[in-house]
């Protein structure tokens, strides 16, 4: 297979795409259902519809494009990822999934090159969570994780829903946001992690996915003067969100060797230098590839929620809002995707992913894998995130060869 991708459409179109929305550092701000999220869409669809690709909107926003096979009733090949970001992401982070996808068809297009199966491309909604929890909402939908009214009536901080954004921005799609026969899905990604970089090679053949939990928490104390109050009449509830950071540092760094844990999102009511924490709402994060690792971790820190408020005198709430387990993916697509770097002689490391991706919901459907390029310094979820540019080439071309393998099955 000597059809490799055209480093420089690609690149075009990655800095295109990722001036919609662009940080003066570097990064984007293109939030799932923002305005810029919109704008990153519209492009997509434009570009898809350029390619010859037939487009279809699903209820819940998924953009999918679809390039006929030879035989159009056999199940495609499914590629893609999701073009939302992080508030002040990276560039890479899902991008070069969907654009990467969009570049297999050009280069099949552009060579004259049918393949048995159809291949679609796709978008998926609301894969970071940072804005509406639960992550990777249209994947997990689309694998009937959740339904469609669940998807609607979820939140964000500000109280909009996700059903009316959706409208708002003209993506609430007509078609079933439902499971259907796929022949496999393979996405490719940034790493978002050290591995690959310390090995010296441009791409990863992932093998499975952690699996993680999430909880959204509050302590509601009492809010008091600063001053006057005396230190044992005080019921802080930043003091009990502070014992609660400092068990999740200790319970990862001791519960199991992969275990990782973050509390990244603190909201203090009042907020204010002289006013004592009246309530925090604060979020938890823990993952490991080994589900019982999670599961004994997230009891750790819901005891250690509990007495956190016991010795403050503070109320509290700790409310699960994602879990998914860990996934390993189809052995036998994994091989195809070593076969595809081998074909380009290219050097890889084989990894799990510590990151969240669609790729796990689709797991459940069908055969799946993911190609990682590396991330430099192991950086991502901020703007400084960066891939060198030959290295996303490279991801493509082995995404490109893996996909012509499988869309040339019968
Ligand atoms: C998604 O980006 C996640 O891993 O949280
Ligand atoms: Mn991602
Ligand atoms: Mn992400």
């Amino acid at each position: 297979m000597d059809t490799t991708v055209s480093s420089d459409r690609l690149r075009e179109r990655f800095d295109e795409f990722n001036a919609i929305g662009a940080t003066d550092r570097g990064g984007v701000d293109r939030p799932s259902l923002s305005d810029a999220n919109r704008r990153a869409r519209d492009r997509l669809v434009e570009w898809f519809e350029a390619a010859g690709l037939t487009v279809t909107v699903d209820e819940l926003g998924n953009v999918f494009g679809r390039r006929a096979g030879r035989n159009d009733d056999l199940p495609p090949v499914l590629v893609g990822s999701h073009v939302d970001s992080q508030y002040n992401g990276g560039r890479y982070d899902g991008v070069i999934g969907v654009l990467g996808g969009l570049e297999i068809v050009e280069t099949l297009n552009d060579a004259g090159i049918e393949t048995e199966r159809p291949i679609e491309v796709v978008a998926w909604s609301n894969e970071e969570g940072v804005r509406f929890q639960p992550d990777m909402l249209g994947s997990g939908a689309f694998a009937g994780k959740f339904d469609v009214e669940f998807a609607y009536d979820l939140t964000d901080k500000e109280g909009t829903r996700f059903g009316d954004e959706l409208e708002r921005i003209g993506y609430r799609g007509e078609a079933p946001c439902e499971p259907r026969d796929l022949h496999c899905y393979l996405e490719l990604h940034v790493e978002q992690g050290p591995k690959l970089e310390a090995a010296g090679h441009s791409v990863g053949v992932v093998e499975g996915v952690y699996g993680f939990v999430w909880f959204d928490a509050a302590f509601e104390g009492a809010a008091d003067h600063a001053g006057p109050t005396p230190m044992h009449q005080r019921h802080d509830a930043l003091v009990a969100t502070s014992d609660v950071v400092e068990a999740v540092r200790r319970i990862a760094g001791t519960g199991g060797e992969d275990l990782v844990g973050t509390v990244g999102s603190v909201d203090v009511s009042p907020n204010a230098i002289n006013v004592i924490p009246e309530r925090v709402d604060f979020t938890v994060d823990l993952r490991s590839y080994d589900d019982e690792t999670v599961d004994r971790a997230a009891e750790q820190v819901r005891r250690e929620i509990a007495h956190a408020a016991d010795r403050e005198g503070v109320d509290w709430d700790c409310e699960e809002v994602m879990r998914i387990e860990s996934q390993s993916f189809d052995d036998d697509l994994v091989e195809t995707v070593v076969d595809a770097a081998d074909a380009l002689d290219a050097e890889y490391t084989r990894l799990v992913s510590g990151a969240g991706h669609d790729a796990s919901y689709l797991n459940r459907l069908c055969p799946t894998a993911m190609v990682f390029v590396p991330s430099v310094d192991g950086v991502s979820h901020t703007e400084d995130e960066f891939t060198e540019w030959e290295d996303v080439v490279a991801g493509t071309n082995v995404l490109l060869n893996a996909v012509r393998s499988k869309a040339d099955e019968v």
